[in-house]
């Protein structure tokens, strides 16, 4: 079959599908790139389609995955602690990949408007983006992705909403990719006061680039509570107990959160800890 004649959730599945990580966000990029020169008109239209995406992603040999407790914990400070940073931002930025495609895949079922699947073929592709900037950031520390365990366990939110898409953008982009934002500039402190300019100068474009997905997050979970009559709030509090195991963790980044279109009110009430006036 020749790539113009793969619908869209036939692409998707293939990336899901491939295991190596630079293969993996090679096919993600081409696939992107094929999407949006068929929605600008430069090239033959893509369907969206139908296709069977596999439960879990295909993963490559190494890294090794541990339950998050068996992880070893490293000085942050420290030229290993650094490394092991960035090879747990590459493992996370690896899983976002096959996160945005497994969405556009999952859930064709429910109509939706086209701009749903450009917000997230953009995001698979900055992913795409995030996975090898960290990876030559390892490289150039003379490490590789692969080289460290890493957790186990991150497919965990894709599994429980497999059947749900309102679950689905409650907890990936609205709880798990809002939380990249709030710890995010933690990082790059670290990497600042280390003098560390390439792997700065990578996590500033993840942390650019990130705000979008939260905000196609939070968009496509309100368009779907506009068109089934459901109140945002409620309905984000009642998927996210469902769906997340554990509380929120504050401090939360209000500034970031509320450019995705994150009030406080729809975060602090999940989080440890009480919460202020304003957000109650
Ligand atoms: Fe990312
Ligand atoms: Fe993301």
């Amino acid at each position: 079959m020749t790539q113009s004649s793969l619908t869209l959730a036939q692409m998707a599945t293939d990336v899901l599908n491939c295991a190596d990580g630079r293969a993996k966000t090679a096919l993600s990029h081409k696939h992107a790139a094929a999407w949006r020169a068929s929605r600008a008109g430069d090239a033959p239209e893509i369907a969206i389609g139908s296709a069977t995406p596999p439960l879990h992603p295909a993963r490559p040999a190494e890294p090794e995955l541990l339950h998050p407790r068996d992880v070893p914990k490293r000085k942050p400070g420290s030229p290993q602690g650094r490394i092991a940073l960035l090879h747990a931002v590459a493992h996370i930025e690896l899983n976002a990949v096959d996160l945005h495609w497994d969405i556009i895949a999952r859930f064709t079922h429910v109509p939706m408007p086209l701009g749903f699947y450009d917000d997230w073929v953009k995001s698979a592709d900055e992913e795409s983006k995030h996975f090898n900037l960290m990876c030559d950031c390892l490289e150039s520390l003379g490490s590789h992705y692969g080289a460290l365990p890493a957790h186990a366990g991150m497919w965990r939110a894709a599994e429980d909403t497999v059947d749900d898409l309102m679950g689905r953008l409650a907890v990936v982009p609205m709880v798990l990719e809002a939380r990249g934002l709030d710890v995010t500039p933690g990082m790059i402190a670290l990497f600042r006061k280390a003098g560390v300019q390439q792997a700065l100068d990578a996590l500033e474009v993840i942390y650019a680039e990130e705000v979008g997905h939260v905000a196609y997050g939070a968009k496509w979970f309100n368009f779907l509570c506009g068109r089934d009559n459901l109140d945002p709030k409620a309905e984000f509090h009642a998927l996210v107990q469902k769906y997340f195991h554990g509380a929120l963790k504050p401090p939360f980044n209000e500034e970031k959160r509320a450019d995705a279109g994150l009030p406080p009110d729809f975060y602090w009430p999940l989080a440890d800890g009480e919460a202020p006036a304003y957000a109650r």
